[in-house]
């Protein structure tokens, strides 16, 4: 056994207190101490009660059974039955002031586990478990989970639920005796459980309460418990969900978690995000391609679906050029005998009477009109009715003798097969290396039922062999930017994102619907990474209608494009679509840098949203109805995150188009601009004008 150290691990506002000796346990996850710390922890030691074990049991990082704890453990596996118990002794502690790695091993069991984690300067912890056979024979896991402890005052939860059209919607519940769980078995992200929750003080909200955000960065199948346990510690834990059989380590084999990332904050979820979005601009997105501006998308999958006619759209890209579009995307039905959603999935090949002269010259087109080129592929999926299928019947993810269901028409291929994940690679590579393209957008349209390889459970493989795939491409195109979409916001997650480039987080492109989707959206990412397109005015997925006004601020709140056909919309719309990408190309700078605040409001028919330059010099405000105000009088609009001590000019950037018409006259300072302090618009505040429901306004604050 190793000596019993005391690590501190340093962020910004965040410090992290091990108490490492036989075991690790978390002592202090919260605000900074300073002083002798280690000589302070002894204040933390615990009394023991009568009625249970003789002696105090410590909540760990790897809580053990064998040890005494009687929660989730950590770790169940066994090898043919024995070693099912096992208690892990430290063997070994490597820390500096920002990382921690244990080794600790069971020789009797003949197991090794690491634990890596960290703390950075943005105040994001990660940590993972790595477990290692080192006995002769094969050793079965059933669960391995990551666990971090929650103080007692964290007594409520906001967490998240949705569906396809409708993901990322949050639910607030009291953390009490019982706890929470969730499952997600849907074999990807999924649009259901997307994998991240928050635990905080009671009542926390936006701009107060401590806050502790979780995300689990896993694509398949995976658990989130927090619980308190029955003396009143309380715990969040993260693992991916084995099925049964799956996973069996052979001698010396490894089997390593994803990702359980999550941010301390005592002031409230706004800087929960700030912290998660610096997070990932620093360490997860790749920077050289983030860092160039995000260019507006046309995409066609609402403009024509199936219906691919070469003129018909080089006459849609030269439309969308003149609109100020940036890169042009042909979505589903370019490739061989895509006429509908029932066939070809898997078939790569160009659709020759689609597309007679091949795609080159609508290539070429896009490029003479000074825009990027993307192209739409689901890589992962097959239809029976497909010459894949009739070639390779064998290639489909399923468990023989059983007749899955179909989810879009369609089957899911077995990576883990060599051929079929080579061929994928092949078609993929081939699109890229032949044709001048610079996007492309990787979809996933079905849910993972049964998913077997040569009989066996392959749930959790078939994950890592998908981001394998992307890998593989990735490392040949290094320059392709990649979003990743499934039937909308079905796979987002931080693993995903160290691999791609943009998320597309719904297939609903009503804006009020995307009012919400994109505030869920933003507690964990940053906005540059949000597909946020302008679609008809009729909404496809809702039928519901909106402005163009509405429509137009909704989306320039994220990585902005439009998704319809341009060539069929009025004059009008048109002219609304140029100017919203003019006012998106003005502002991304500021949006896809700044800082976002989701700022609360007496009347929850508002939605203000609000992105504040890193150095305070300009902020943007939009300030969204989504129904009808509760009272005549709104009440005043405060502007956070300024610079107190400067003077901003306010003015109005964009309104309805009867903004003068429903009222008697508007608040006096958007009519033309005022001058107020940072500190004013922050404490004070400016009155809020008076908007119709499904409308919003747009506001500038510009530093003097
Ligand atoms: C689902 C996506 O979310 C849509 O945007 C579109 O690409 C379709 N698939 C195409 O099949």
């Amino acid at each position: 056994m190793t000596q019993k150290e005391i690590i501190v691990l340093t962020g910004t506002n965040s410090q992290v207190i091990i108490d490492a000796g036989e075991c690790a346990e978390i002592l202090h996850w919260g605000k900074p101490v300073s002083g002798d710390i280690a000589s302070f922890c002894s204040s933390l030691l615990r009394p023991v009660p009568y009625g249970r074990l003789d002696n105090d049991v410590a909540m760990t990082l790897a809580p053990e059974l064998g040890r005494g704890v009687f929660s989730s453990p950590c770790l169940e596996g066994h090898r043919n039955g024995a070693d099912w118990a096992p208690v892990f002794t430290m063997t070994e502690i490597k820390s500096n002031s920002h990382s921690v790695t244990l080794t600790s091993e069971d020789a009797l069991a003949g197991l090794r586990m690491i634990t890596e984690l960290s703390l950075d300067k943005q105040d994001v912890m990660k940590t993972r478990h790595s477990l290692i056979n080192i006995k002769s024979t094969p050793y079965q896991i059933n669960r391995l989970a990551n666990t971090l402890p929650l103080p007692a005052r964290a007594a409520e939860l906001m967490t998240y639920y949705g569906r396809w059209v409708h993901e990322f919607q949050t639910v607030r519940q009291p953390l009490q005796q019982g706890g929470y769980q969730q499952e997600n078995r849907r074999g990807r992200t999924s649009h259901e459980h997307y994998p991240a929750l928050v635990a905080g003080t009671r009542h926390f909200d936006e701009m107060q309460g401590d806050v502790y955000g979780f995300h689990f960065a896993w694509s398949g199948n995976h658990r989130l418990r927090v619980d308190v346990k029955a003396d009143g510690r309380r715990y969040m834990q993260a693992e991916v969900i084995y099925l049964p059989g799956e996973i069996t380590l052979q001698q010396g084999e490894e089997l390593t978690t994803p990702w359980l990332y999550a941010s301390y904050s005592d002031q409230g979820l706004n800087s929960m995000s700030h912290q998660f979005h610096s997070h990932v601009r620093e360490s997860i997105l790749d920077k050289q391609i983030i860092n160039t501006a995000r260019p507006i998308h046309l995409n066609t999958w609402e403009g024509i679906y199936f219906e691919h006619d070469p003129d018909y759209i080089m006459e849609m890209a030269t439309q969308s050029a003149q609109m100020g579009v940036e890169r042009f995307i042909i979505d589903d039905g370019w490739f061989k005998g895509r006429n509908g959603d029932k066939a070809a999935l898997g078939d790569w090949f160009l659709d020759a009477h689609k597309y007679p002269n091949g795609l080159t010259p609508i290539i070429d087109h896009v490029r003479e009109l000074g825009m990027e080129f993307g192209l739409w592929f689901e890589p992962e999926m097959i239809n029976k009715e497909s010459d894949l299928y009739r070639q390779h019947p064998d290639w489909l993810l399923a468990v023989e003798g059983y007749e899955q269901p179909t989810g879009r028409n369609q089957y899911v291929i077995d990576l883990q097969n060599d051929d079929a994940f080579n061929y994928l690679y092949e078609r993929l590579d081939h699109f890229l290396t032949q044709y001048a393209i610079d996007y492309i957008k990787w979809d996933m349209n079905r849910e993972v039922v049964q998913p077997a390889h040569n009989g066996q459970a392959a749930g959790h493989q078939q994950v890592v062999r998908y981001y394998q795939l992307v890998d593989k491409i990735r490392a040949a195109h290094p320059k392709v930017d990649i979003e990743s979409c499934a039937a909308g916001g079905g796979r987002i997650d931080f693993e995903v994102l160290k691999r791609t480039h943009r998320f597309w987080p719904s297939d609903n492109n009503d804006a009020l619907e995307r009012q919400s989707i994109q505030r869920g959206m933003s507690y964990f990412f940053p906005p540059e990474v949000m597909g946020s397109h302008i679609g008809s005015s009729h909404c496809h997925s809702t039928r519901r209608r909106h402005s163009i006004e509405f429509r137009g601020l909704t989306a320039i709140f994220g990585h902005m494009g439009i998704e319809l056909d341009p060539v069929k919309e009025l004059q009008e719309e048109k002219q609304g679509f140029e100017r919203y990408i003019k006012l998106h190309k003005a502002l991304r700078p500021l949006l896809h840098t700044g800082r976002t605040w989701r700022v609360p409001s007496d009347d929850e028919a508002h939605q203000i949203h609000v992105v504040v330059a890193n150095n305070q010099s300009e902020a943007v405000v939009m300030l969204a109805q989504l129904a009808m105000p509760t009272n005549s009088l709104s009440g005043h609009l405060c502007i956070p995150g300024l610079d107190r001590t400067a003077i901003y000019r306010v003015s109005i950037l964009d309104k309805p188009s009867n903004y003068n018409e429903i009222v008697n006259y508007q608040p006096f300072w958007t009519e033309d601009s005022c001058e107020l302090s940072g500190e004013w618009c922050e404490d004070v505040g400016l009155t809020m004008p008076i908007l119709d429901a499904e409308s919003a306004i747009l506001i500038k604050l510009e530093k003097l």
